[in-house]
């Protein structure tokens, strides 16, 4: 028997056997492979038979996902671009995307046919934040939370905020003091305390451990891969979401039997009535406060990182940053105050810095939509169900917008950005609610931070790592040391 499957006649036969079978699976990949896109044509046919957007979809099933993932993703998107032009069609992880990268097809997508295309997310991400979170939703539902948000997140509603961020700045820029620390993880810390007090109105010293052990196993599995196995991130992760929830529901509780709602974005989401005099449920109301903590601490915390890095790297302009600051500290120590909103206002400089840091940082490289119907886009026909990527990195690092892109320069933001060329916070019915609130935390942390000490980066890496947004390698470590008085 052995004999048989070994000598050279069988061998050969079995050879043209497995040839065979190969040529008919071959035949089959294709043939099936194709379908959806002989169905695609089809329709396309119906639809006044405009072309698909130029592009390339890679390989059946597996599309161009290889190719993003090992080459840098900017020149992933600019090679496209330079290709295809500024809508050009691609396959990521088996989904069909379209991507965009002019202001104009923008502000389409975002703005004026917004309705065409709606916010899109894995359902895993959905269930960790909570479904009744602001992200997920459009028409009426979306647009009475979006209000009540925006409500909660207006200069005039935060003003009063400035010396309570001012009091948590003061207590940990010391701590930083003569040793090395993790800018990233030491950020982390300042939004996530901001957002609590902007979540809740006051600081919550004595929920605050718990809440934050729980959100860091949150926040674990949330960029982790959604695999639901005892063991796992992800189960972790959805059994913390489940004790956040438990924890926030006595806080509602409390808040609803008082007679008072009391402050913060829980304050205005508890008075909130519709037309109908109806309140929102406890669950609605734990899913908006979950994801606005969520929304407000990562991206800050990383845009804050930046800043610290770009500083660095430009002493003169972190000299004269700090000439700007030792101004408003003259007259904040002569009139013998804190910090007002006021004085944020005073700070052209430096909001010049925060400015060019959000674009050449563009830690939101793009977002994502769904076309929720066949539409005609741009002279272009894109499929219900395909995937639309407005690039806002693109548009950030495109010279005719910012001529040397690559190049920190604050100076550019002299004069306003072309409309649509500017888009860190997005645009339309989905923008950041939260920008204003970002940016005075900015505001208020390089004010006492450029005006008392200097920092050296430590260990020498440069780079970019995702975690999951761009951040300078490690965490950007550095050495903190008092500034030495009228010290350049
Ligand atoms: C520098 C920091 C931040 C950046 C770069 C940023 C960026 C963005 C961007 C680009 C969007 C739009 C996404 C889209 O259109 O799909 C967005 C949405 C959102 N952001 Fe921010 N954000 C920041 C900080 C904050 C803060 C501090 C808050 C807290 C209030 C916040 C709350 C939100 C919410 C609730 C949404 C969803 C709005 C909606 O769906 O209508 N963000 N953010």
């Amino acid at each position: 028997m052995h004999y048989f499957f070994f000598s050279p006649l069988s061998a050969s036969f079995l050879f043209f056997l497995l040839l065979l079978l190969l040529l008919l699976l071959g035949t089959a990949v294709v043939f099936f492979s194709l379908l959806p896109f002989r169905f695609l044509q089809w329709r396309h046919h119906q639809h006044k038979r405009l072309p698909l957007p130029p592009g390339s979809m890679g390989w059946p099933y597996i599309g161009e996902t290889l190719k993003l993932y090992t080459e840098n993703p900017n020149s992933f998107f600019s090679n496209r671009q330079k290709r295809h032009g500024d809508v050009f069609k691609t396959s990521i992880l088996g989904c069909p995307c379209v991507m965009v990268s002019s202001p104009e097809a923008i502000k389409v997508v975002l703005v004026t046919r917004a309705h065409l295309f709606k916010p899109t997310y894995p359902s895993s991400k959905e269930r960790m934040i909570g479904p009744e979170a602001i992200f997920f939703h459009e028409g009426p539902y979306h647009s009475r939370l979006k209000k009540l948000v925006q409500a909660s997140f207006l200069p005039s509603a935060i003003r009063g905020s400035v010396s309570a961020i001012e009091q948590i700045v003061l207590k940990f820029l010391p701590t930083w003091n003569n040793g090395v620390v993790n800018t990233l993880q030491e950020m982390k810390k300042y939004t996530f305390d901001v957002a609590i007090l902007s979540a809740f109105g006051h600081k919550l010293d004595l929920e605050m451990e718990g809440i934050k052990h729980l959100y860091r196993s949150l926040e674990k599995g949330y960029n982790s891969m959604p695999i639901n196995l005892p063991g796992t991130p992800f189960r972790r992760a959805m059994k913390a979401r489940k004790l956040l929830n438990e924890t926030f529901r006595r806080l509602i509780a409390k808040r609803r039997g008082s007679s008072k709602q009391g402050g913060g974005l829980l304050g205005i989401l508890l008075g909130a009535k519709d037309q109908h005099l109806n309140h929102l449920s406890d669950s609605q109301i734990a899913d908006n406060i979950i994801g606005v903590i969520f929304a407000a601490h990562d991206t800050t915390a990383s845009v804050l990182t930046w800043l610290l890095k770009y500083l660095h790297d430009k002493r003169d302009l972190l000299e004269a940053v700090t000439r700007e600051q030792e101004g408003i500290k003259a007259s904040i120590s002569e009139a013998n105050r804190g910090l007002t909103w006021d004085d944020t206002r005073r700070m052209p400089l430096t909001s010049r810095v925060i400015q060019e840091t959000l674009r050449t940082a563009s830690i939101l490289s793009f977002t994502f939509r769904e076309a929720v119907e066949d539409v005609e886009f741009e002279g272009y026909y894109i499929p219900k169900g395909w995937k639309v990527l407005p690039l806002f990195r693109s548009i950030h690092y495109c010279a005719d917008f910012f001529p040397q892109p690559e190049k920190f320069d604050p100076s550019r933001f002299e004069v306003p950005p072309k409309p649509n060329t500017f888009l860190p916070f997005g645009n339309g019915v989905h923008a950041c609610p939260g920008s204003e609130l970002a940016k005075l935390e900015m505001f208020v942390l390089l004010h006492h931070l450029t005006t008392s000490y200097r920092w050296k980066v430590v260990g020498g890496e440069d780079g970019i790592q995702y975690v999951p947004f761009p951040v300078p390698q490690g965490g950007l470590p550095i050495e903190v040391t008092p500034r030495k008085a009228n010290a350049e």
